[in-house]
């Protein structure tokens, strides 16, 4: 049962938008070596945020993404010259949005729909501009504000606060198995779009609803 849910807060990177559409751009740099650069990118960059968050010492997701791209490329040792950093880098500005994304966006409407995303303002803002996502998403929040990383609580608060709604009438969406455990954990009604199959992480909160994509969501939101 889904309870009545007066906003929808989305998750940005791996849910609306797929990390992995920066693999063209990478293979073009180093012939066949697209996938493994995206991958150890996209696990080194998540890795910093907990770490970093732990630490207490944040950085901004622009400077923690370019910093996980130099890691990942002196751990492949493939050549990467300052200019192609940067120009990859400008890659997570145009992240394709999934397939479904579109779609899933108009047929929720015209329920409330949110952006609540580790990305710093200078990355999330021109990706939404330029996906065209902003038709549907009204507010764009970013944990630069608290200056630390997801799953905090702290981070999730922020929603509640921008949308001036309580936590149950919040309705939150990650593909980032432990982004929804820490939603759900905070107070969220929670799904997880499951891509890959994976079991649920045993992070003890586990999500409302398992799917497959976000073109299943539509029919389960009541309005
Ligand atoms: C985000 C990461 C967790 O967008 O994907 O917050």
């Amino acid at each position: 049962m889904v309870p009545k849910l007066n906003a929808m807060v989305f998750d940005a990177y791996g849910t609306l938008y797929d990390v992995h559409s920066v693999i063209a751009q990478c293979n073009a740099v180093w012939t066949e070596r697209g996938q493994a650069v995206s991958q150890l990118w996209r696990a080194k960059q998540l890795e910093w945020t907990w770490q970093r968050s732990l630490m207490g010492r944040y950085v901004d997701f622009r400077e923690l993404t370019l910093a996980a791209l130099r890691y990942t490329t002196e751990a492949l040792k493939l050549p990467c010259s300052d200019d192609t950093a940067l120009r990859l880098l400008k890659a997570y500005e145009h992240l394709e949005p999934f397939p479904e994304a579109r779609d899933a966006l108009e047929a929720l409407r015209p329920v409330t729909m949110a952006i609540l995303s580790n990305g710093s303002p200078n990355l999330l803002e021109p990706l939404v501009t330029n996906s065209g996502l902003d038709r549907w998403i009204t507010d764009v929040i970013s944990v630069d504000a608290l200056r630390v990383y997801k799953p905090t609580p702290r981070v999730y608060q922020l929603a509640v606060d921008r949308l001036e709604l309580p936590p149950e009438e919040i309705g939150f969406v990650s593909s980032n198995c432990w982004d929804a455990c820490g939603a759900k954990a905070f107070g969220f009604h929670v799904f997880w779009i499951n891509r890959t199959g994976a079991p649920v992480d045993a992070l003890g909160a586990p999500p409302d609803h398992i799917m497959h994509s976000l073109a299943e969501l539509p029919r389960l939101i009541s309005r």
